[in-house]
């Protein structure tokens, strides 16, 4: 609007708010990319046009012409109405400002994103998209996508969904990994990025069944290079957001001082000292058992910086982790888990590299070895050591935005009885 001070333009949008009084009526106009104020002044506009102008209701759409200026009160820029056009008038909107409740809202996630608040979440949500892609495709990292229908399961059977594929059984990708390692075997550094789905019977705010995933994979690196790679991305996505967002974390509250810490170096334990440190603060956690989410909350309201955990029992976690050659007990592996409570965003680590650990494993975890061999081909012809890691998106965008739940994280959300719209 600023560029255009003086001048007459027109706008396309919906009307947000509508306040008449005898002389004067205030329309806000969202277009998609923004709000503003359009003024009417009843003296200046043939009487048509100011009755017109009245018929409008919440969310009606409209064209709109005028002049820009600025307001001497507050200093945003507005329009002064010349002309109005209605495309539509809306029927009376369900959404309104007044406190509705989650399951309302849900049911009309089509009309709940036009509101401010979740406006604000998606754009910040697609700034991420774009940062993510920028940020290994300005590295060298080649886009191989792993397909969404697979043979296998990635990350254990309990969250499978599984659909008719013709005479056979598929199931929906947990994750790309496996497709990734044998990327990395081609292009060296690699990444894939979709929708990945897990069939979660818990309702928590941190979990989806379908969400989408970024997930880097390079050859030659190990657990270092990998919990290297993960603080530099997460700085990266938090600067990005810091620089491109300022209007949607202002809209959200967002305390920005609280994302600014997260510029600073990472906080890093392994999992033993991190037990340690939740038996500390009361946990009736034990050495061997995986964090439960009141744990990753507990623990990451301790300090401002995100924590990178690594090295993790072997019991709970997937059968292709790398064992720490200085402790058989622990695997090379690490997640990071984001502050004020929000726990675990990515999760990753070293990969095993010898065909007899990994055949043992794929015995251990109880999986049918046979579905499995074109993922030990990697194995067989140039074994190499390699790392990667997945970040779930919506958990970032949760943090970020500081949201009370991955609802609201991504535009139709998948949840445990959540199919709909
Ligand atoms: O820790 P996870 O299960 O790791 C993997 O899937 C690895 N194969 C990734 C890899 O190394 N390439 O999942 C990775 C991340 C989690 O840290 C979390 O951010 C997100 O995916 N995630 C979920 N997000 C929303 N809803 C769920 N149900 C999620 N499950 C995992
Ligand atoms: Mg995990």
């Amino acid at each position: 609007m600023k560029d255009h001070l003086d001048q007459e333009v027109t706008l396309e949008g919906w009307v947000r708010h509508h306040r008449k009084s005898g002389k004067i009526q205030f329309i806000v106009i969202r277009d998609g990319s923004g709000f503003c104020q359009c003024v009417m002044v009843k003296a200046e506009v043939d009487e048509a046009l100011w009755e017109e102008a009245r018929k409008l209701t919440t969310e009606s759409s409209f064209r709109v012409s005028g002049v820009v200026q600025q307001n001497p009160r507050n200093q945003k820029y507005e329009l002064l109405v010349k002309n109005l056009e209605i495309i539509h008038l809306s029927e009376p909107f369900p959404i309104t400002p007044k406190e509705h409740g989650t399951e309302f809202l849900m049911d009309r996630r089509h009309l709940w994103f036009r509101s401010k608040r979740q406006w604000a979440v998606l754009r910040i949500r697609h700034t991420l998209v774009r940062a993510i892609r920028d940020f290994f495709d300005d590295r060298g990292f080649i886009l191989t996508d792993s397909p969404i229908l697979t043979p296998t399961a990635a990350e254990g059977s309990s969250t499978l969904f599984e659909v008719d594929y013709f005479d056979e059984k598929a199931f929906l990708s947990q994750s790309g990994q496996l497709y990734l390692e044998p990327a990395a075997a081609a292009f060296g550094k690699v990444y894939c990025f979709g929708p990945t789905f897990r069939a979660e019977k818990s309702k928590t705010r941190r979990h989806l069944t379908e969400f989408w995933m970024v997930e880097p994979e390079i050859a030659f690196a190990h657990l270092e290079d990998i919990m290297v790679l993960g603080e530099e991305f997460m700085k990266h996505l938090v600067q990005r957001v810091l620089e491109n967002c300022t209007f949607e974390l202002e809209e959200l509250e967002r305390d920005t001082s609280k994302l600014e810490a997260a510029l600073e170096p990472f906080i890093r334990m392994t999992y033993t000292e991190a037990v340690e440190k939740l038996k500390g603060l009361g946990s009736d956690i034990n050495w061997g058992e995986d964090f439960g989410g009141d744990d990753e909350t507990m623990l990451t309201k301790e300090y401002d910086q995100p924590i990178i955990v690594h090295r993790f029992p072997k019991e709970f976690k997937a059968f292709y982790m790398e064992p720490d050659p200085e402790d058989d007990r622990v695997v090379l592996g690490m997640d990071v888990l984001a502050p004020e409570g929000y726990g675990e965003v990515i999760g990753g680590g070293e990969r095993a590299s010898s065909i007899d650990f990994l055949n043992d494993q794929i015995a251990k975890h109880e999986l049918d070895p046979e579905p499995y061999q074109w993922y030990l081909d990697v194995r067989r012809y140039g074994s190499f050591p390699h790392a990667g890691f997945g970040m779930g998106l919506e958990r970032a965008v949760a943090w970020i935005c500081k949201l009370p739940h991955v609802r609201e994280t991504i535009p139709y959300p998948r949840m445990l009885y959540r199919l709909k719209p």
